[in-house]
């Protein structure tokens, strides 16, 4: 099975919808531990890749991420907004082929969060979205590399990154700045872990449907 960027003007509107439904959450967690603006950053972010979606649909796949990446990069803020900038332009460097199989993805994706584990110069386990980000690029790699079925894979996926959002709960942060809480961070979400796992488990839900039966 290849994916085209077809997809994705469907994916960010849906995207856009999810995050909608998940505000307050998501700025509950940010006040406990951050200073509260995470969901507004990025719904800046999300609402830049609404107004760019329908000419983000005509590119290429490294061209459509590089455009992705820049947008998040000017429209977002925040120190999530230059991560997930650094995250999809390092994946369009990644990205070489105009249709994506999944063994494609999963080493293009995984290129992806190493850009993002140097730019915020975090690993896992550190209370960060990459606590999300690092199981699933595992889970895909394990995926493209046995002969499991899509929805298996998309399977992995989801409960990879709910178990990933979760561990944050029990973490000590040591970067962003629930790290000034030290041992007060613990107990509560980050809320960069829950935005990305709600982002990612959107993507899974949407692409599932879409399997044959
Ligand atoms: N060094 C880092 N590496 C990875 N993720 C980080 C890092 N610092 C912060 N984050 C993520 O960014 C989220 C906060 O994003 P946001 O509120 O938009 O930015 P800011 O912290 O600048 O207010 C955190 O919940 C965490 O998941
Ligand atoms: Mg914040």
């Amino acid at each position: 099975m290849k994916f085209t960027p077809s997809l994705l003007r469907n994916l960010i509107q849906l995207i856009a919808n999810e995050l909608a439904q998940n505000t307050e959450e998501v700025a509950a967690l940010d006040q406990a531990i951050g200073d509260g603006d995470h969901m507004v950053n990025l719904q800046r972010g999300i609402n830049g890749l609404l107004a760019e979606s329908a000419g983000i649909t005509q590119l290429d796949w490294a061209a459509a991420f590089k455009k992705i990446g820049m947008t998040l990069m000017t429209a977002m803020g925040g120190a999530s907004g230059s991560l997930y900038g650094t995250l999809f332009i390092a994946m369009s460097k990644a990205t070489k082929q105009s249709e994506l199989t999944l063994p494609d993805f999963a080493e293009i994706f995984s290129e992806g969060v190493q850009a993002v584990k140097q730019r915020g110069k975090a690993e896992a386990g550190e209370k960060t979205m990459l606590d999300v980000l690092i199981p699933v690029a595992e889970s895909l790699r394990t995926s493209a590399s046995s002969n499991i079925k899509l929805t298996e894979v998309l399977n992995d996926v989801s409960r990879v990154a709910i178990a990933g959002m979760e561990s944050t709960r029990d973490m000590v942060a040591t970067k962003g700045r629930a790290s000034f809480l030290e041992e007060r961070s613990r107990g509560h979400i980050d809320p960069g872990a829950r935005t990305c796992q709600l982002i990612i488990c959107v993507i899974v839900n949407k692409l599932a449907a879409q399997l044959p039966a």
